[in-house]
């Protein structure tokens, strides 16, 4: 009896006697795993900090770098102007035609530096919305006024829909502006024939839905996804033509985000796209001190 007691006893003795040993190795074991997860939280800490710099010194080579380009740029569009409008005398058919070409690259290459130096200003958080009332009326015939020369001159019809029965908005009306201004001259210059069509309605009660819609060359579903990011533009016969940084949606999609809202797009080859922004009527007091 006494000896199947000790021989119980020398087995549990024997089995605790493993079972420590095989804590002990599992402690061991999971220090050297936190230790893993230490030094790898370090390295994540380290390399979140290198990203930051990377992005800081983006940002201010971007501003930096488009700040500088206004200057020059503002000389060539002023004389430009002067030339043209032939206050050191007058200029033959061939040398206006000439100046034309030279302001509309200057022009083009002016919007460009302006788009890189938002994004600049957005990506440092220095960007300022600047709320106040304004009136529909007023935003689309200031646009309507904007693109008239183009309209002019192409086949194309540029309708804007009376916005009746819509209450003032409190927003940045210049962001806002600036949004419909890139979903206009996206339209106009991806539509061949037919019309580009401005509206807006009430989304629900405290939103606004500002549509652009074309009748243009579409948008394949697949490439949908991509389009609101930076220089993201799609290979066309029509692309090559045109000029263009592929910015535009980018800097609309972060603007409607300051403004509270959002963007968004459906479109079919061959059919037509159709280009929203939707935005409170209201900005709300908190996004706008937060910037
Ligand atoms: N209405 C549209 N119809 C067809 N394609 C469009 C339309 N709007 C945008 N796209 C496609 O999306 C791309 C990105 O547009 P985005 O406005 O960002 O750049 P961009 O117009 O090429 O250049 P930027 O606006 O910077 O001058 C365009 O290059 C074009 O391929
Ligand atoms: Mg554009």
């Amino acid at each position: 009896m006494a000896e199947s007691e000790n021989l119980i006893h020398a087995e549990q003795a024997a089995l605790i006697a493993r079972l420590q040993q095989e804590s002990a190795a599992l402690r061991e074991e999971l220090d050297e795993t936190n230790q893993g997860v230490l030094a790898l939280y370090a390295e994540l800490d380290n390399q979140a900090v290198a990203l930051r710099e990377a992005s800081d010194l983006k940002s201010r080579f971007l501003s930096y770098m488009s700040h500088e380009f206004r200057t020059p740029l503002g000389s060539i569009l002023s004389i430009t102007s002067l030339l043209s409008d032939e206050l050191d005398g007058p200029l033959s058919p061939e040398q206006h035609r000439q100046v034309a070409f030279v302001s509309t690259a200057a022009r083009e290459l002016s919007d460009m530096v302006d788009d890189l130096l938002d994004l600049a200003k957005i990506e440092a958080g220095r960007i300022s919305i600047s709320p106040a009332w304004f009136d529909m009326f007023d935003l689309f015939s200031a646009l309507r006024g904007m693109f008239r020369p183009i309209v002019d001159a192409s086949a194309v019809d540029l309708i804007f829909e009376e916005p009746v029965g819509l209450p003032r908005l409190y927003t940045d009306d210049k962001k806002l502006a600036q949004i419909l201004r890139n979903f206009i001259s996206n339209s106009l210059k991806f539509t061949a024939r037919g019309e580009v069509r401005v509206s807006a309605r009430l989304e629900g009660t405290d939103r606004i839905r500002f549509a652009v819609s074309d009748t243009g060359i579409g948008i394949a579903a697949e490439l949908h996804d991509d389009l609101f990011e930076d220089f993201s533009q799609i290979d066309s016969p029509l692309q090559k033509r045109l000029r263009g940084t592929g910015l535009g949606l980018s800097l609309c999609k972060r603007f409607a985000a300051l403004l509270g809202g959002e963007v968004g797009m459906q479109s079919e080859p061959g059919v037509g796209s159709v280009f929203f922004v939707i935005i409170p009527l209201a900005i709300a007091a908190e996004v706008a001190n937060e910037h």
